[in-house]
């Protein structure tokens, strides 16, 4: 693996699972050391782990993601960051009349207010070093919403208009703001929907769940030089879900 991203530091968000995790990894082979982001201290300690095994740094920061305060004295603790991956994120499926005002509240907070006080914070600090890569962790549920998903198909709509807006704020100063979008992936998160979620994969071009592995190398493809001209894309990887209407 070469080294394009060292010298450099990420802070993922949600590295203590999932896509998070397999992130936080996939940043590290590449050279970045890692500000591993999530609450569960067991978990960070496996990833943080599983970062220094490649030789790179790693180092746990948590905070509750929910609470505005937690998250900008994350983004303080975090210090100069180069890479932003605003991966963090929660999914209560249910419709409108069964959504109360909490689950409303809490995917708002959490996968909306969360990035945007983080870009908010530590953009800056990129545009004056006068380089910086934002990724954020959205989902097919932004243009094509299911049944129940629509609160949360509405924050990572929300997410992809900002990755194009903070793409045109900050990229005369360097910094490139894209999104990639997940299709469905086995991972913690996703294992509580047990053989339903199984039957998500057959509704893929790929006749298959993504692995997270497969959703970290889009994002790590977004944090490279290789993409050093790609700002206010989406790349959706999403096992050709939506191929055809
Ligand atoms: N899996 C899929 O099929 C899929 C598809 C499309 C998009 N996505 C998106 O991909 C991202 C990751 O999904 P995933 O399936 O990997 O999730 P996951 O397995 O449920 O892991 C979620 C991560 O987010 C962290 N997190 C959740 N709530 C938090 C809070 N209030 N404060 C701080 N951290 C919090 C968790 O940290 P702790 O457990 O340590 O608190 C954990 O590291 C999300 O944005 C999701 O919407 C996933």
């Amino acid at each position: 693996m070469h080294h394009d991203l060292a010298q450099q530091t990420a802070l993922v968000t949600g590295a203590t699972a999932g896509i998070g995790r397999a992130t936080a990894l996939a940043l590290a082979a590449r050279g970045a050391d890692v500000v591993v982001h999530g609450r569960d201290e067991r978990r960070a300690a496996d990833t943080v782990r599983r970062i220094e095994a490649l030789g790179a740094k790693a180092r746990f920061e948590p905070a509750d993601l929910s609470d505005p305060a937690q998250v900008t004295a994350l983004a303080d603790r975090a210090g100069a960051v180069d890479v932003l991956v605003n991966n963090a994120g929660i999914f209560h499926f249910a419709r409108t009349v069964d959504t109360t005002p909490a689950t409303f509240d809490a995917h708002i907070g959490i996968n909306l207010r969360a990035p945007y006080l983080l870009v908010q914070a530590l953009a800056p600090g990129m545009a004056e070093r006068g380089r910086g890569a934002i990724i954020n962790v959205s989902s097919g549920a932004a243009g094509t919403p299911g049944l129940g998903s629509g609160v949360y198909g509405a924050t990572k709509a929300a997410l992809e208009s900002l990755t194009r807006v903070w793409a045109a704020e900050f990229g005369p100063a360097g910094v490139r703001v894209n999104a990639v979008a997940a299709g469905p992936t086995r991972t913690e998160g996703t294992a509580a929907y047990g053989d339903a979620f199984e039957s998500a994969g057959q509704a893929v071009a790929l006749r298959r769940l993504a692995d997270p592995e497969e959703i970290a190398g889009a994002i790590a493809f977004m944090a490279c030089s290789e993409a050093s001209y790609v700002n206010g894309a989406t790349l959706a990887a999403m096992g050709g879900q939506p191929a055809l209407g």
